[in-house]
């Protein structure tokens, strides 16, 4: 069955609360395009093409703006909001009826993932009927995210959020599958003790069960959360520096779409118009040419 995407970009950037007084910081930009593309692209590389962003009453009509019904790169893109941020599971219950009993691929709007063979990695899971799949990642400020306890035996034995006294150094990245039962399982959650539905409790329903499986990204994978404005510059330097270097765009949409067939040289070319005389819009007539 279709795997749908779903991206949250909900109006929380505590870390950020100078810019986000302003805007969302989903739409700050990364480098040379605001921070929604890169998630958004993760989901396209993985094929996904009915995608859900869920985003503030507030913010709604300028994602809307900027990336329209997802036709101009290919994609089908809907919105729905989050009236406030009560936790990353509640994407289940205002996207139910969106899912449509369909397994999805869950992203969270500040998470950046660039890596040769991502593709393969996140879609492994999609085949399977039942069970659930997270991504871990080895970081050096472990207690500021999910955290993974491991057995002897290197098996996940539980998921923490953001424990005082972390019991690895691998932690729980913005990226999950969940099966079609993800929605009834979300309403079935209660507030953490910071009075939101946290992700890692749904998770580990699943691993109780002996369905979740856990990825862990290697050296060949750079994940960044960019909740804060050091990822965020960390962030750009990254992008920055492959651009410059290899002369490769990390998240042009349009590129994608056209690289995947989705849209055509016409399409392709209209988008270059909208983006003209940026270095975006010369990298797109670049690959048409
Ligand atoms: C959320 C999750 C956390 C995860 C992190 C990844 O944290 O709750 O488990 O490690 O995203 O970006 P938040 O950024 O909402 O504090």
């Amino acid at each position: 069955m279709d795997v749908k995407g779903i991206v949250l970009a909900g109006g929380k950037g505590t870390r950020f609360r100078p810019a986000t007084m302003a805007t969302n910081k989903h739409l700050l930009a990364v480098y040379d395009k605001p921070m929604i593309f890169y998630p958004l692209s993760l989901l396209m590389l993985a094929d996904l093409r009915d995608i859900l962003l869920i985003t503030s009453p507030r913010d709604v009509a300028r994602f809307q703006d900027l990336l329209g019904d997802g036709s101009r790169f290919g994609v089908n893109l809907s919105y729905a909001t989050q009236e406030e941020p009560r936790g990353l599971p509640e994407a289940y219950l205002i996207g139910e009826r969106f899912l449509d009993g369909h397994p999805s691929c869950l992203v969270l709007g500040d998470n950046i993932f660039y890596g040769q063979g991502l593709p393969t990695i996140i879609t492994r899971g999609f085949t399977r009927k039942s069970g659930a799949g997270i991504f871990v990642c080895e970081v050096d400020n472990p207690q500021d995210y999910g955290v993974a306890r491991f057995d002897s035996e290197g098996r996940v034995t539980e998921l923490l959020e953001k424990p005082r006294s972390p019991a690895s150094d691998l932690v729980v990245t913005g990226l999950y599958y969940f099966d079609a039962t993800a929605p009834a399982r979300a309403r079935t959650l209660t507030p953490s003790a910071r009075g939101e539905l946290e992700i890692l409790d749904l998770a580990t329903q699943y691993l109780r069960e002996g369905q979740l499986s856990v990825e862990q990204l290697g050296r060949g994978i750079a994940w960044l959360d960019m909740g804060s404005p050091d990822a965020l510059i960390m962030a750009s330097n990254l992008i920055h520096v492959i651009d410059h270097r290899q002369r490769l765009k990390i998240a042009c949409l349009e590129e994608i779409a056209w690289r995947k067939g989705w849209i055509d040289d016409t399409t392709l070319r209209q988008a270059a118009d909208v983006f003209a005389d940026t270095a975006y819009g010369r990298y797109i007539l670049r690959l048409l040419a």
